[in-house]
């Protein structure tokens, strides 16, 4: 398909689903926030402690470390953490796994901002979508698939929808492509 061709394909994707939008209209491409664009919620919290029973865990996967590499540790304690906190990441939270691991705080920053299992928002109580906007899934519908996440959820990805229960977010690749287009409910 060429590039012309397939930008027509989208638009006809993109006029289907405006045809059946029934609230809010979608946000316009051009309109639309850089996908790529992970930053700290403007709103956070004063503190954030493990709970005595995840401080134990987080403790006993550092030890499985050897001496001078406890920042091996940072994913599963940055994902114990977000398991906690109802499925985002705070700042304070970041900052006191970078200290619990030596590490800088920037680095436990390049790790959570880099990989989108981890959130840095508040997430929707029963759900946070994850839309692939890669190539494969766009050109086999990705598009609609956002639109009726921007319809139902919310207008922006990375907010709550009305009624809390909701969020969504468009990401690269999640390696389903043969599945395409490919929307993905992440663990809550
Ligand atoms: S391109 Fe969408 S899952 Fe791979």
């Amino acid at each position: 398909m060429t590039a012309g061709a397939a930008s027509r394909q989208i638009d006809t994707w993109r006029h289907m689903a405006h045809h059946g939008a029934t609230s809010a209209p979608p946000v316009s491409t051009s309109e639309r926030a850089p996908m790529a664009v992970r930053r700290l919620h403007p709103d956070q919290p004063a503190s954030f402690a493990f709970t005595p029973e995840n401080l134990e865990w987080v403790k006993a996967t550092i030890a499985k470390y050897p001496p001078g590499k406890q920042a091996s540790a940072v994913i599963p304690v940055l994902w114990r953490a977000q398991e906690q906190n109802d499925g985002w990441l705070s700042e304070p939270a970041i900052s006191l796994i970078a200290e619990m691991l030596g590490m800088a705080k920037i680095r436990v920053l390049e790790v959570a901002t880099f990989y989108t299992m981890f959130q840095l928002s508040p997430v929707g109580k029963k759900a946070h979508v994850q839309v692939c906007g890669t190539t494969p899934c766009m050109l086999r519908g990705a598009e609609a698939i956002r639109e009726v996440c921007e319809r139902k959820i919310h207008p922006e990805p990375h907010h709550v929808s009305a009624d809390g229960n909701f969020s969504w977010e468009e990401v690269e690749c999640l390696g389903c492509c043969t599945n395409a287009p490919r929307p993905c409910s992440a663990p809550r």
